[in-house]
């Protein structure tokens, strides 16, 4: 099938190279020129493992084109998927749809066909509703529909997300095709009984909603027991791999330490709540104020253990930072944890020291004062303190007795509880988590 997919940021990107995966002709549109360039010549402008392979096999076989035209998206196809972002607007908590509305004011004019818009990017619950009413006011005779079909995908893992997600999910308004357009679209994935839910555009919006608050509370939750740990003496870990054993509570996503960041989780929970005020249903979501709070004092948290480890101050200490991404195998630090840190302790007076594997560029951009070296050992030379604050692997296993030897104080912070204390502390090191 044809299709064409607005926005070709983290989503729309992989969405694209994913759908010429499974046979669509794609027609990506990107209204950023630079990034366009890049993407036309196979390039991915961030990092996300095995969608370089797939852009450039896509776009040399023909299958995935890139333009920065909506006249030539209208021609293209007759199906259409908004994957551009929906950031936290400035100074509040709620969406910012203007990326979303844009992309409809000026597609659905210039359409001469019935149409159907699928919508991806993560919205307030109600969107497509509204969608579907400024789109009825600017069809020319003809039928445009909006349908929502949010998409789950994790970053380092978006290929794989996409080509097998755990669930296909897809919001539709009564009477129309979106549902067996969509059987078509995605057909190799029905046919691996990959369970395909229809259900009405506000539970659709709702459900990725829903999924994004539950994994934030789990984090968070795991991360309110980790503060009783610290008062009680208990390990927060041991108690988190015992629950896990519990099939109805699970291991996964209750690791403690740093918290949430990125560009999803932090500014989701936070449009929920503003949706369910605007809704009358605050009162529902209170709870999730607690699991932002909860999550933002982790990195107060981490601070103070730097200070308390260099006596109580960081004024003139050297701290070194391993890790600048939200999480590893991401070059993303929208909402770093780790970068936040950085930036608090150099506040306090510290000189830092910044080393990721792929999030340098990004990091540099973002926070241009700090200082930035070319390798973990690099960050760490005459440290009187080292956090580790994203769990790369290649942090995980760094050889204390090899770091031992070029920091200034053998302090070693672990903010995502993923060393071996033993390990660190047979060395000589002073572990905290
Ligand atoms: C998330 C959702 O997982 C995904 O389904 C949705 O489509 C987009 O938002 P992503 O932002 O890529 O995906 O990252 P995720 O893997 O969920 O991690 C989010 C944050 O939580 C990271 O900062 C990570 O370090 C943190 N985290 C995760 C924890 O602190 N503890 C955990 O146990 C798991």
């Amino acid at each position: 099938m044809r299709i064409v997919v607005l926005g070709l940021g983290y989503l729309g990107a992989t969405h694209a190279a994913c759908m010429a995966e499974l046979g669509h002709e794609v027609l990506g549109i990107e209204v950023i020129s630079e990034k366009r360039a890049q993407l036309a010549a196979g390039e991915v402008p961030f990092y996300e493992p095995g969608l370089p392979d797939l852009l450039k096999r896509h776009i040399e076989s023909g299958r995935l084109r890139v333009s920065g035209s909506y006249t030539e998206a209208a021609e293209f196809a007759d199906v259409f998927f908004i994957a551009v972002g929906t950031p936290q607007k400035k100074g509040e908590y709620s969406a910012d749809l203007s990326y979303v509305n844009a992309a409809v004011e000026e597609l659905v004019p210039l359409l001469t066909r019935d149409s159907l818009i699928l919508g991806k990017s993560t919205v307030p619950v109600g969107t497509a509703q509204a969608l579907t009413e400024r789109a009825d006011e600017l069809a020319k005779d003809i039928v445009v529909e909006i349908a929502w079909n949010p998409e789950f995908l994790r970053e380092g893992f978006a290929v794989e997300d996409t080509l097998h997600p755990d669930r296909i999910v897809l919001g539709v308004f009564p009477g129309g095709n979106a549902e067996e357009i969509s059987r078509q679209l995605y057909s190799s994935m029905i046919d691996e009984e990959i369970p395909f839910i229809v259900t009405d555009p506000p539970t659709a919006e709702l459900v990725k909603t829903s999924a994004n608050a539950f994994l934030a509370t789990k984090i968070s939750f795991i991360n309110a027991i980790a503060e009783v740990c610290d008062a009680a003496g208990a390990d927060v870990r041991a108690i988190a791999d015992a629950i896990g054993y519990d099939a109805r509570i699970g291991r996964r996503f209750l690791n403690a330490g740093l918290g949430f960041g990125g560009g999803c989780l932090p500014k989701d929970i936070r449009a929920f709540m503003a949706r369910a005020g605007e809704l009358g249903a605050a009162e529902a979501l209170t709870f999730l104020r607690e699991v932002d709070n909860v999550n933002m004092r982790r990195r107060t948290r981490i601070v103070e253990l730097a200070r308390e480890v260099c006596s109580g101050t960081l004024l003139g200490k050297r701290i070194a930072i391993l890790g600048a991404a939200f999480k590893p195998e991401s070059d993303d630090v929208r909402d770093s944890p780790a970068l936040n840190v950085a930036g608090q302790i150099q506040l306090q007076g510290a000189s830092v020291s910044v080393y990721d594997p792929k999030a340098m560029d990004n990091s540099r951009k973002l926070f241009p004062t700090l200082d930035y070296a070319t390798s973990a050992i690099e960050a760490c030379g005459s440290a009187d303190a080292v956090l580790l604050l994203t769990e790369w692997p290649e942090f995980v296993n760094v050889d204390p007795e090899m770091l031992r030897k070029v920091v200034r104080q053998q302090n070693i912070i672990d903010g995502r509880m993923c060393l071996d204390r033993d390990a660190w502390e047979s060395v000589g090191w002073t572990y905290r988590t």
